[in-house]
C-alpha cells in the first residue's frame, strides 16, 4: 500500500516562512524513513493559490494573479529543493490538472445532492479565508490570528450540505488514531458536538478562483478548490488526472500534517466533502503546534520573524533539522530561541556525535595504521543488546511520529558511547603493550557504534548521516536494506579510515 503524506499547500501570499519550514522538514524525515523501510511513498507538498487574499496581494504589487503565482510559487519549490526536501509531487492549484479534479468532484458533489443556492451573511477573514463567528456582531471584531478587522459578507453563495454529515463525522473523529495529538482530538469532537452547519463553497466577489460549472459569476471557495490538490496532485503531471485514477494510485493519503489552525477544514469539513463524492477520508490528520520566536508570536509588525533563508545560509540545514524535530515535540507549540538554538546544536551534533566520531577516528588511525582495527571479539555481547533495544525504540517512535523521541534515543545512545570510551581511557591503556588487544576492541565498539549512529540518523539528518557514514569509509554499506546496516559487526577490520574533519562545525552564540 502506497504511503501518501502531505504537507498544507501553502498560501502564495509570501515565501516560505519558518512555520512552513518546520511542517515540510517533519514531512520530509517520515517520507525517507518510510522510504528507507521498503514503503512506496508519495510525499506531497505545492501551493494554494486561488482566493481573496492572494488576490489583494498581487493588487498591492500591481501584477497579475497569475504573474504572482508564478514567482511565488517557484519560489517555494527552488526553497523546498536548497532545504533538501524530498517531495515526489508540488501541486499548484492554479494548474489546469487541478482545475480537471475539481470540476469532477464538484459534479460529484452535487450529484450526490449535497449542493444548493443561500445566502451567506458574516464576518470574514480575509487572512484565514475563513467565517469567524461573532457573537456581539460587532464591527471592530478583529481576527485573533491575524489581528485584522473582519469584513461583513451578504452575498449569494453555493452551500455544501455539511449538516447532513453530522454523524458520520462524530464517529470518524471519535475513531482513536484519526486526529492526533489527542489533545486536539477532543477539542474537534467538542466542536463536531455542538452541530455541523452547512458552509459556502462560493464565492460571487471574487474572478480569482476556479469557475464554478454551470454558473454566471461564481468561483469556488478557495479552501474547496485547496483540499482537492492532495487527490489532484497525485496523479502525475503528465497523466491524464482524474479521481478514480487518484483512487487507483493510492488514495486515501496515509496522513495529513498540517498546523493546529486549520484542523477543522481537514478533520471535519474535507472528509464531509470526500464522503459526499464516494470517496474515502484520509487516514490520520495531524495537528503540529506553532512556533514562536523568544516566546513571543512570530509577525512581521513584531519585526522578530526567523527569515528560514537566513537560518540555512548561516548554519546549514542539520543544525536547523535537528532543533526542530528534537525540541519541539511534535503536536506541542514550540520556541526558536538563538542561545537555545546553538547550545543544542553545539552540545548534541558537534560534541556528543561529532567529537565522539573525530577523536576515536584520530586515535585508531595513529595506533593502527589509519585503519579499523582488528579485534578478536567483534560481537561484544553488551554492545549487541544495548544496540537492539535502542533500535527497537527508535523504529517504534519513528513509526509513531514521535521524532523527538528518535532524536533522544540517538542521543542517549551516544551518550553512553562516549561514557564507554571515556571510561575505558584508550589513551591512557596503549601506553602498555599488554592492553593492546583491550585498546583495539574498545575502539572497534566506538568506531562500530558511531556507524550505527549515522545510519539511525539518515531519515532525519541525511547530511549528516553521510558525512558520518564517508568518515568511517563505510559508503558501500548504502547499498544494503536500511535497517539491515543496523546489524552490529558489519564494519571491516583493516579497513582505511580517511583524515578526520569535524563533521559539523560549532555554532557561534551572536547576540
Ligand atoms: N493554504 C492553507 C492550507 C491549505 S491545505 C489544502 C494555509 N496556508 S498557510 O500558508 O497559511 O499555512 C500553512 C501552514 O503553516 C499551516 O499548517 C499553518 O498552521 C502553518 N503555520 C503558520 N504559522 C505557523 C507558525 N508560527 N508555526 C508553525 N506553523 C505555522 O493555511
Amino acid at each position: 500500500m502506497t504511503f501518501i503524506i502531505t504537507t498544507p499547500l501553502y498560501y502564495v501570499n509570501d515565501k516560505p516562512h519558518l512555520g512552513s519550514v518546520y511542517t515540510t522538514i517533519i514531512c520530509d524525515s517520515i517520507a525517507r524513513y518510510k522510504r528507507l523501510i521498503g514503503k512506496d511513498v508519495i510525499f506531497i507538498t505545492g501551493t494554494d493559490e486561488h482566493g481573496l487574499k492572494i488576490q489583494r496581494k498581487a493588487d498591492e504589487r500591481g501584477i497579475s494573479p497569475s504573474e504572482h503565482c508564478d514567482e511565488i510559487s517557484n519560489i517555494f519549490k527552488n526553497k523546498w529543493e536548497e532545504w533538501g526536501i524530498t517531495f515526489d509531487r508540488f501541486i499548484r492549484t492554479s494548474s489546469k490538472n487541478h482545475e480537471k479534479i475539481v470540476d469532477e468532484f464538484y459534479t460529484r458533489v452535487k450529484k450526490s445532492g449535497d449542493v444548493y443556492l443561500g445566502v451567506q451573511k458574516g464576518w470574514y477573514c480575509v487572512g484565514c479565508e475563513e467565517f469567524k463567528d461573532n457573537p456581539t456582531n460587532s464591527p471592530t471584531t478583529q481576527c485573533s490570528i491575524h489581528k485584522k478587522p473582519l469584513e461583513w459578507r451578504n452575498e449569494e453563495n453555493l452551500f455544501f450540505r455539511l449538516s447532513k454529515y453530522q454523524n458520520y463525522i462524530e464517529e470518524l473523529v471519535r475513531e482513536p488514531d484519526f486526529i492526533e495529538p489527542k489533545e486536539r482530538r477532543n477539542e474537534v469532537i467538542s466542536f463536531v458536538e455542538k452541530g455541523l452547519k452547512d458552509f459556502s463553497i462560493s464565492r460571487t466577489n471574487l474572478t480569482w478562483g476556479i469557475k464554478v460549472p454551470d454558473t454566471q459569476n461564481h468561483t469556488f471557495y478557495v479552501w474547496f478548490d485547496a483540499l482537492l490538490g492532495y487527490i489532484s496532485a497525485i496523479a502525475n503531471e503528465k497523466e491524464d488526472n482524474s479521481i478514480k485514477r487518484s483512487i487507483e494510485i493510492g488514495w486515501p493519503a496515509t496522513i495529513h500534517l498540517i498546523g493546529k489552525d486549520i484542523l477543522r477544514f481537514h478533520a471535519v469539513y474535507w472528509p464531509a466533502m470526500l464522503r459526499s463524492a464516494g470517496m474515502n477520508p484520509p487516514k490520520k490528520v495531524y495537528g503540529h503546534g506553532f512556533l514562536t520566536r523568544e516566546g513571543q508570536k512570530m509577525g512581521k509588525s513584531l519585526g522578530n520573524v526567523l527569515d528560514p533563508d537566513l537560518l540555512l545560509s548561516k548554519y546549514g540545514n542539520d543544525p536547523v533539522r535537528w532543533f526542530l524535530l528534537k525540541d519541539i515535540v511534535l503536536g506541542s507549540d514550540g520556541d526558536f530561541q538563538d542561545r537555545r538554538f546553538v547550545d543544542i546544536v553545539n552540545n548534541d551534533l558537534a560534541n556528543t556525535i561529532g567529537n565522539l566520531l573525530n577523536r576515536t577516528i584520530s586515535m585508531s588511525r595513529k595506533w593502527f595504521n589509519n585503519a579499523v582495527p582488528s579485534t578478536i571479539n567483534i560481537r561484544d555481547e553488551l554492545f549487541v543488546t544495548t544496540l537492539e533495544e535502542t533500535t527497537n525504540k527508535i523504529l517504534h517512535s519513528y513509526d509513531n511520529y514521535e521524532l523527538e523521541k528518535v532524536t533522544n534515543y540517538i542521543l542517549d545512545y551516544s551518550t553512553q558511547i562516549n561514557l564507554y570510551l571515556n571510561n575505558n581511557e584508550p589513551w591512557s591503556s596503549i601506553k602498555d603493550e599488554k592492553n593492546e588487544k583491550e585498546v583495539k576492541q574498545v575502539i572497534y565498539n566506538v568506531l562500530e557504534a558511531s556507524r550505527i549512529i549515522g545510519v539511525y540518523l539518515k531519515p532525519i539528518l541525511p547530511d549528516l548521516s553521510q558525512e558520518i557514514i564517508n568518515q568511517l569509509g563505510c559508503n558501500k554499506f548504502n547499498k544494503k536494506v536500511w535497517k539491515d546496516q543496523l546489524v552490529w559487526g558489519l564494519l571491516e577490520e583493516g579497513s582505511l579510515l580517511p583524515k578526520p574533519v569535524p563533521i559539523i562545525s560549532k555554532l557561534e552564540y551572536e547576540s
